[in-house]
């Protein structure tokens, strides 16, 4: 949520800035502003409400003084409505600073009366500008812009990412961060700051991770790092695996398509390495031990959103493989819940980003009560590896489009790996199931690319839908994540009334919402789970009966489906837990292809922004 950039370095700062934000707009885009220290040192700032292409407008029409030295901002609104006045870098009273800002204060309210009765005049309704006047402030009381950072950054609460400049120390940009992520890129006489390495990849690889309440001082020839009190910190640097290309649209109309479109190599990546000799796993990275993994008594999965329906899906894979109870929970619902934790608890957080608050403070809460932790997570660098007692990553490569395709597809991957480990370590008495389905998963790659020649007819059927008020989805067993999962992306991207059902609740109360002509999709299970596949088949006939059209997806060759299905999509066979690797990717297509026919910008949704930094 919100996207930052700083440069420091000899390139003029405005055409460096300005590609960054464009790199981050999918973290906001209900405003976007620069600030520049011009050569003769003075501060000028430029900002517009909307998306990026209003303030490249502005900035084409009035451009600014050349300077090497600048930071912008694209905002997801938080405190104040998405306009021009609103809109970040703010400055304060004299004009010579300006700050940008990703988080929560939350106690804005308590310091912005403090100041105005020092005198101070705010003009936005953001929490954002009380930190450009206590900056202000702290710089009378002596030292530089870091000293000054440092002083408010231990007056403020909540979660922030700030980056400020100002027009006393012309060379220098300072970072701060607290539960909000910024991230340092080192170049050779120029050095970055951004929320995501993606702002920067353009120009240097080379990365550095910033902890906790840590101040950071960037200046065209290096970067100190040190704690709010001025001592020097501990930083991780460390190469970036994936180049410009990966956060580029490489001829793709949106990088949701590109996103889509990527899932067999990214499913791949996530494999990669972690079969080894003899078929075993070796997950030896995730830091974990074999031991500490056979005491484990339960599992409790936390995540939000997309992340959660992978979650939902991996109980019923850790159930089986590994023979552990597995309960899933909303990350926010559980952060202020009393979950009875102990040391056998196994708490995992499934997160692309790494830095959704709400799953930050479910994985706080689980460590404060013993349980160890393990995060799955997209995002080197990112807040959630370096709070868990150990990590999976994906390795899905850069997710620009808001809405997740790639990350899930690769989130169920490491679940799946998860719970084969499990099982492997702890010798269930699936054993030898373990074993098969380990060589199974090798071959995931190959079916999601057959899934993906294949989707014409499902393009044909989204455009055929999209003057359609309603759309419901309905599964059994891991298909019910998968139902949920289709209705939240047409909802995200088509803005469309969509809800997932498990098909057994239909006749609970659901069914009434069946009229003639509402289309139904419906995930069937494989023809071999026998009673899984004929109870879909009966709901299938139910809903039909009354008047539903009906959209089948279910595996080749599975005949029985047919008469029933008004469409029917295919997808290839493949044992019933990792069926939703096949059955997701038609669903994608499906919400893609009808938000375009609705003309929505599908990358970046109405209201939405990519990592949700706030809770
Ligand atoms: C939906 C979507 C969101 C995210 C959720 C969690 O398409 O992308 O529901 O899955 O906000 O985000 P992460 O995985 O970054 O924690």
């Amino acid at each position: 949520m919100c996207g930052i950039v700083g440069y420091v370095g000899s390139r003029p700062a405005l055409d460096v800035v300005v590609e960054g934000l464009a790199r981050l707009e999918y973290r906001g885009y209900d405003s976007a502003g620069v600030a520049l220290l011009a050569e003769d040192a003075t501060l000028v700032t430029a900002k517009r409400a909307g998306k990026l292409v209003n303030l490249r407008e502005a900035l084409a029409e009035e451009p600014p003084p050349a300077g090497t030295l600048g930071m912008g901002h694209t905002r997801w609104a938080t405190h104040g409505a998405p306009n021009d006045r609103n809109a970040h870098p703010h400055t304060d009273c004299t004009g010579s600073v300006a700050v940008v800002h990703n988080g929560i204060i939350e106690n804005f309210a308590a310091l912005r009366s403090e100041l105005e009765e020092l005198g101070h005049k705010l003009v936005s309704e953001t929490d954002t500008e009380c930190v450009a006047h206590l900056l202000e402030d702290e710089l009378k009381s002596g030292g530089n812009l870091a000293d000054a950072m440092r002083r408010v950054c231990r007056r403020l609460e909540g979660a922030f990412t700030l980056v400020a400049v100002h027009t006393g120390d012309p060379d220098l940009v300072v970072g701060a961060r607290r539960n909000s992520p910024l991230v340092v890129g080192v170049g050779e006489g120029e050095n970055f700051l951004a929320s995501d390495v993606a702002a920067f990849i353009e120009h240097t690889r080379d990365a550095i991770e910033l902890g906790q309440d840590q101040v950071v001082e960037l200046r065209a020839g290096g970067v100190t790092v040190t704690d709010l009190g001025g001592a020097p910190a501990t930083v991780r640097e460390y190469h970036v695996d994936w180049d410009v290309s990966a956060a580029e649209k490489g001829g793709y109309e949106h990088f949701m398509l590109k996103e889509i479109a990527e899932q067999p190599r990214a499913v791949a990546d996530t494999l990669l390495g972690r079969i080894g000799a003899g078929g075993r796993l070796v997950l030896d990275e995730m830091r974990i031990s074999d031991q500490e993994l056979r005491e484990v008594d339960k599992v409790v999965i936390v995540a939000c959103g997309t992340a959660n329906h992978a979650g939902m899906i991996a109980k019923y894979a850790i159930e089986h493989w590994a023979g552990l109870p597995c309960e899933v929970e909303l990350a926010h619902e559980f952060r202020y819940r009393d979950p009875i934790l102990s040391r056998g608890t196994l708490v995992i957080a499934v997160s692309q980003s790494g830095e959704t608050m709400d799953t930050l403070m479910a994985v706080r809460h689980a460590r404060e009560q013993q349980a160890k932790v393990l995060g799955i997570c997209n995002v080197n660098g990112s807040t959630l590896p370096r709070e868990c007692d150990g990590v999976l990553y994906t390795h899905a490569g850069p997710e620009i489009a808001v809405a997740s395709t790639k990350a899930f597809l690769t989130q169920l991957v490491a679940v799946y790996l998860i719970a084969l480990y499990l099982g492997q370590v702890r010798g269930t008495k699936w054993g030898d199931e373990v074993f098969a389905m380990i060589q199974l998963l090798a071959q995931m790659p190959e079916k999601v690319d057959k899934v993906l020649e294949t989707m014409e007819p499902v393009r044909e059927l989204a455009r055929s839908l999209a003057g359609e008020r309603c759309v419901l989805f309905l599964g059994r067993h891991v298909g019910f994540p998968v139902a949920l999962e289709g209705a939240l992306k047409l909802k995200e991207l088509a803005y469309m009334h969509a809800e997932g059902f498990a098909a057994g609740e239909l006749k609970h109360g659901p069914i009434a919402l069946i009229e003639p002509g509402l289309p139904v999709v419906v995930i069937v299970p494989p023809l071999a789970r026998d009673v899984l596949h004929d109870k879909i088949v009966s709901n299938i006939q139910e809903i039909r009966a009354r008047g539903a059209r009906t959209i089948v997806i279910a595996e080749e060759g599975d005949t029985s489906v047919e008469p029933y299905a008004d469409t029917l999509i295919t997808v290839p066979a493949v044992p019933t837990l990792l069926q939703p690797l096949v059955t997701t990717v038609p669903l994608q297509v499906f919400a893609c292809e009808l938000a375009t026919a609705k003309g929505h910008d599908v990358d970046q949704p109405r209201n939405l922004a990519k990592s949700v930094t706030v809770e």
